[in-house]
């Protein structure tokens, strides 16, 4: 069923974080739900400008509405991610979205203020909420790209004056994390400091990390054993998410992390299986490993075995 994110995030808020999980296929889509299933996990699904542009969004729509006729049980709500102010006002009035995305944070303060501020009357009119952005991540994020030296953390003084004036439901902070599979050229550079002090000055408001892959190891190898080549790829450990949750962090976005799996499974299979040509075979691979993969990872978030405990406050 699809729910409210705000249902999701209060309660989840200070316990567990949500995985904000991208979706562009039907393999995708399929792998994200068994995973979740198995779990028993409330998740985000997250639709970007480019997974719209990739098929069409009504084709997105409808795998999704489509898995929830096959997985009645799931608990989800449906997101906008890195919205530009003509696309989340599209899926505002869709109706079809619990909440969007405007990312403004490439624009000077106040204008980013004015931004949202926009978006959040015009959602919040239609009972949607909305996650904005404030500082800036390293990497390329949908058609900017910023570099990882430019890259600026949120401030936490700044974040307060953000939410009150533009209106905006959750926050998405720049804590040293970056988009895509190479996030950092040393240690991990994770600001908690920054959470901390924003949790502070705004506490019980709910706190978004992006670029939050974990770029497993042990997949980069298989990848570039199997004829591809990651050099140096990297992500975030992933046995921080709990702190990071305990801090208000509550959703947490993870993209990377699931082309990586697809990647390993089709270059493993084609290696394997050089006279394949049936899109199904490791289609079908690729759906559960992507599903092992969710499990895992909802494992790290704190988020597994949670959906009959939020059934139960949507009940109430
Ligand atoms: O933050 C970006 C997300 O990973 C979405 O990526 O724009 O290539 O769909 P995309
Ligand atoms: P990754 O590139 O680390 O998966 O981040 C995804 C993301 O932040 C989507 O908004
Ligand atoms: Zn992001």
């Amino acid at each position: 069923m699809i729910v409210t994110t705000k249902d999701l995030f209060k309660h989840a808020y200070g316990k567990y974080a949500l995985g904000a999980y991208n979706i562009n296929n039907l393999e995708q889509t399929m792998g994200l739900f068994q995973g979740n299933m198995q779990s028993k996990a409330p998740f985000m699904i997250q639709i970007s400008r480019g997974a719209r542009d990739y098929t069409d969004k009504r084709m997105l729509e409808a795998m999704i509405r489509t898995a929830d006729e096959i997985w009645p049980d799931a608990l989800f709500a449906v997101h906008l991610d890195h919205g530009d102010e003509a696309t989340a006002m599209d899926c505002i009035e869709s109706g079809f979205y619990s909440s969007v995305m405007i990312d403004a944070s490439h624009e000077p303060f106040e204008k980013n203020i004015e931004i949202t501020r926009k978006i959040v009357d015009a959602a919040h009119a239609k009972g949607v909420v909305v996650e904005a952005e404030l500082g800036q991540l390293g990497g390329v994020e949908e058609d900017i790209s910023v570099d990882e030296d430019k890259a600026h953390l949120t401030d936490p003084n700044q974040a307060v004056e953000f939410v009150e004036k533009s209106g905006c439901d959750s926050l998405a902070c720049a804590i040293g994390t970056s988009h895509g599979a190479y996030k950092f050229t040393g240690g991990q550079g994770l600001h908690f400091e920054v959470i901390e002090e924003i949790q502070k000055r705004l506490p019980g408001f709910p706190l978004v990390m992006h670029g939050s892959s974990s770029v497993p190891q042990d997949e980069v190898a298989r990848i570039n054993a199997a004829g591809g080549s990651l050099k140096g790829a990297k992500g975030v450990d992933a046995s921080q998410f709990k702190k990071a949750a305990e801090l208000g962090v509550t959703k947490i976005n993870i993209d990377t992390d699931g082309r990586l799996v697809w990647c390993r499974v089709h270059r493993e299979h084609f290696r394997d299986v050089p006279e394949n040509f049936d899109l199904r075979k490791p289609g079908k691979v690729f759906m559960a490993e992507y599903a092992k993969y969710i499990m895992g990872k909802n494992d790290l978030l704190g988020s597994t075995g949670r959906l009959d405990s939020v059934r139960k406050t949507l009940k109430t």
